[in-house]
């Protein structure tokens, strides 16, 4: 098991690192930076059915839900096809409008969640077109669905999902860029700056990794015996919170919530006080001023601020306790990098609390049972 895990303490930490890779495996063969294309078998031998679709249905559990949620953003803004993304446990059971002018994308890392499974096959049974984006090759997701594309992230061992997230977003990004070009919303020279620009994020996860992860150690340190944690981000970085709030509970059992940042007045807001630390992702991007104002809020109510900010940003390092930067890049790109100091900082109060961080307790790695 310990050449397994190549030299790093667990096989969360190791599957953290391996991301940059990971993404170059996940579109590697598929964009063609120079040549301006994109090539995903399951989406170019379907693609007047998925283009054509009148709404897209993503279905998912757990952090593949998130990585759906994400999605939602990046197809409605590049392709704009309407999606909804559901959990696959709710949607099997409402008997949900859906026909054949629907196309449904199943995520799942291991292929074999059961409730996933089983909302694809009412989705079947009514009609609809379902691809799979599934990291596990051959299994059962991918060979009931009537497509999909592999994420090709390699075996994630640790029962907290890192490198499928990210992954996930790779594929439905190409995917998304991929439509989007083919119904013509999108234009030429912003295709092509998108496939630069998705070229480039393994190199800055790299950074990311190198240059934060001693300075999100202290942050560890600082915060490690919170009960409560609040994640907050906006837009393209709202389901990242998400994303974040889960990873912490999963490992380190500390009871953390996701949230819009706006939304934080009608709830979450009364329970900040002076112990609470609150994770914030105010990259600059469209809500920037809007996510500042929200800090101010929490500041005046005394709650540490963990800012996950842009390089060189000034104006949230003035108010926040910590900030922790990421390099620039593309709004809708932002997560694959917001993600990895969520990641870091969970994994690291998983460490100090001595937590299982790999097997943590209750939860499996792969849920085929209802
Ligand atoms: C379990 C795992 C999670 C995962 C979820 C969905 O809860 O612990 O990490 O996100 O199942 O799994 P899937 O394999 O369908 O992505």
């Amino acid at each position: 098991e310990q050449i397994e895990k190549g030299g790093y303490e667990h096989f969360m930490l190791k599957e953290i690192y391996e991301q940059p890779n990971a993404i170059t495996d996940t579109y590697r063969g598929r964009m063609l930076v120079n040549e301006g294309i994109i090539r995903m078998a399951g989406v170019d031998d379907n693609i007047e059915r998925i283009s054509k679709a009148k709404r897209i249905l993503i279905v998912a559990c757990g952090t593949s839900w998130h990585a759906g949620l994400v999605a939602e953003y990046i197809f409605e803004d590049l392709a704009r096809i309407p999606v909804e993304v559901e959990y696959a446990s709710e949607f099997r059971y409402r008997n949900p409008v859906i026909n054949e002018n629907d196309v449904v994308i199943a995520i799942s890392q291991s292929g074999e969640t059961a409730d996933t499974m089983a909302a694809i096959k009412l989705a079947k049974e009514k009609g609809a077109f379902v691809f799979g984006v599934c990291n596990v090759v051959g299994s059962s997701i991918s060979r009931e669905t009537h497509a999909g594309a592999y994420t090709h992230a390699g075996p994630e061992i640790g029962v907290a999902s890192t490198k499928a997230f990210t992954t996930q977003i790779t594929v439905l990004t190409l995917m998304a860029l991929k439509l989007a070009k083919h119904r013509g919303t999108i234009s030429d020279t912003d295709f092509r700056h998108h496939l630069q620009q998705l070229e480039a994020i393994p190199a800055k996860i790299a950074k990311v990794l190198e240059t934060t992860n001693e300075h999100i150690k202290d942050i560890a340190f600082k915060y490690k015996e919170a009960t409560n944690c609040l994640y907050l981000g906006r837009g393209y970085n709202f389901p990242v919170a998400l994303e974040g709030a889960l990873k912490l509970k999963e490992i380190s059992y500390i009871h953390a919530e996701g949230y819009p940042a706006a939304e934080m007045k009608h709830g979450p807001i009364a329970l900040i006080d002076e112990q609470m630390p609150v994770v914030v992702i105010a990259t600059k991007m469209g809500h920037y001023d809007k996510v500042v104002s929200n800090i101010q809020e929490i500041k005046s109510r005394k709650g540490k601020i963990i800012g996950i900010v842009t390089e060189g940003d000034e104006e949230v390092r003035d108010i926040a306790d910590y900030v922790i930067e990421i390099p620039d890049t593309i709004e809708s790109l932002t997560p694959l990098l917001t993600t990895i100091p969520m990641q870091l900082l969970s994994y690291h109060i998983a460490v100090m609390l001595g937590k299982n961080v790999d097997q943590p307790r209750n939860l499996a790695k792969s849920v085929t049972v209802e």
